[in-house]
């Protein structure tokens, strides 16, 4: 079956999360990208562990009339549709809706279209009408082709594991539990019950992603505060109900440094956002900028060699390490990828997209994240 996903807002990242899990991901366009899966693959892939997708719909092969035949004959339809096709406009996405009103009236069905006030239905919209279940219907066009929602990006759900949790610290900076699941899918998918590490664990947000994607998790950290935060965090998790899968659970969460500590084995996957130097609110000055490069770069390395030697060969490890953002409007990078293949790892290349792209920034922040995705050789 072929799949069609709607990227994120940074969809050079969205795109190598799909890479990463599905077979001939192709983007289609800047904002989409079409991904299959193989015909005895149980179900519709699961969008609420894709950080980086908004929407997820499979192709329809049939045209489009006989595919509103199949649709049940009973009750009230609500249809929404998003138009990506080049030259899309509000004004044509409704009359394109109103089109297949008609032809779903005439099958006898009542409908409500959901207005369009853009060619394109918000997430938002998508969601909160629950454009993807029974009776109601997400169509998105994309030149001839037509795609039918299957599940969006549950907005509530981020929201509520990112700021209700207990243990909370602004000094460390917030990992968007979005850019984890990401972080996490770059390794590829393994089984359930696998054992993720997170060796800069600070509060915990990988640790949880992990948890909720049905993994076993293991923290530590160098500051004993954080490992405290963590364990909260993972307590409150566990305890929320139906959340976390039966294969999941919290291994340990120590306190140590990732240049030296002895983890328990084993260890399947490896996914962190390592220690991101000093929180900045304007470009660094020179001097500052070689200072904090030459301590992360220093932690960073430290880590990696100290844990070539605990991990089996194949072993996917992601990273996300600090970039700043100049006044030139550049980031500034630790250029590692020499050093990193030097001790012991491939880093992995990508179809569709370069290192260059995978940078993770947001509008106003001076420290971005580049993530780097790795295999123990
Ligand atoms: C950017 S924060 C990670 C935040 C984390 N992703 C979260 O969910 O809160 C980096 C963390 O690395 C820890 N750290 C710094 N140097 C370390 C080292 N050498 N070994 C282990 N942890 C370290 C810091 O205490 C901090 O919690």
């Amino acid at each position: 079956m072929k799949y069609l996903a709607v990227l994120g807002r940074q969809p050079k990242i969205s795109l190598a999360e799909l890479e990463s899990l599905f077979e001939n991901v192709q983007p289609a366009g800047e904002t989409l990208a079409e991904f299959s899966l193989s015909n005895d693959s149980s179900g519709f892939p699961d969008i609420q562990r894709l950080g980086g997708t908004l929407k997820l719909a499979y192709r329809i092969e049939l045209p489009i009339v006989q595919f509103l035949k199949t649709l049940p004959p009973e009750g009230k339809i609500t249809l929404g549709l998003s138009d990506y096709s080049v030259g899309a406009s509000a004004f044509k996405a409704q009359g394109e809706a109103l089109k297949l009103k008609r032809i779903l009236t005439k099958l006898k069905h009542s409908v409500r279209v959901v207005p369009n006030k853009a060619p394109i239905l918000s997430t938002a919209t998508s969601f909160h009408n629950h454009l993807w279940t029974d009776n109601k219907l997400e169509l998105i066009k994309y030149g001839k082709t037509f795609y039918r929602v299957i599940g969006v990006q549950n907005i509530d759900a981020y929201t509520k594991r990112d700021q209700v949790r207990p243990a909370r610290d602004a000094k460390v900076g917030m990992l968007p539990p979005k850019l984890a699941q990401i972080l996490i899918n770059l390794c590829g998918e393994l089984p359930s019950g696998s054992v993720l590490l997170d060796p800069f664990c600070g509060t915990g947000v990988v640790l949880q992603e992990g948890m909720l994607m049905g993994y076993k998790v293991k923290g530590s950290d160098l500051s004993e505060r954080m490992v405290e935060y963590s364990e909260r965090n993972l307590q409150w998790l566990t305890k929320m109900e139906g959340l976390v899968p039966k294969s999941a659970g919290v291994v340990t969460v120590e306190q140590g440094d990732a240049a030296s500590l002895e983890w328990q084995s084993p260890i399947d996957l490896v996914a962190c956002e390592t220690y991101l130097g000093q929180p900045m609110s304007s470009a660094p000055a020179e001097i500052k900028l070689k200072q904090e490069k030459q301590e992360c770069r220093s932690i960073v390395l430290g880590f990696l060699k100290n844990l070539a030697s605990q991990i089996t060969s194949d072993t996917p490890v992601t990273i996300a390490v600090p970039a700043w953002l100049r006044n030139n409007g550049e980031y500034e990078r630790l250029n590692l990828l020499d050093e990193i293949q030097n001790l012991g790892y491939n880093v992995k290349r990508f179809r569709n997209l370069g290192q260059k792209d995978l940078l993770y920034h947001r509008d106003g922040q001076v420290v971005a994240r580049e993530i780097i995705v790795l295999r123990k050789k």
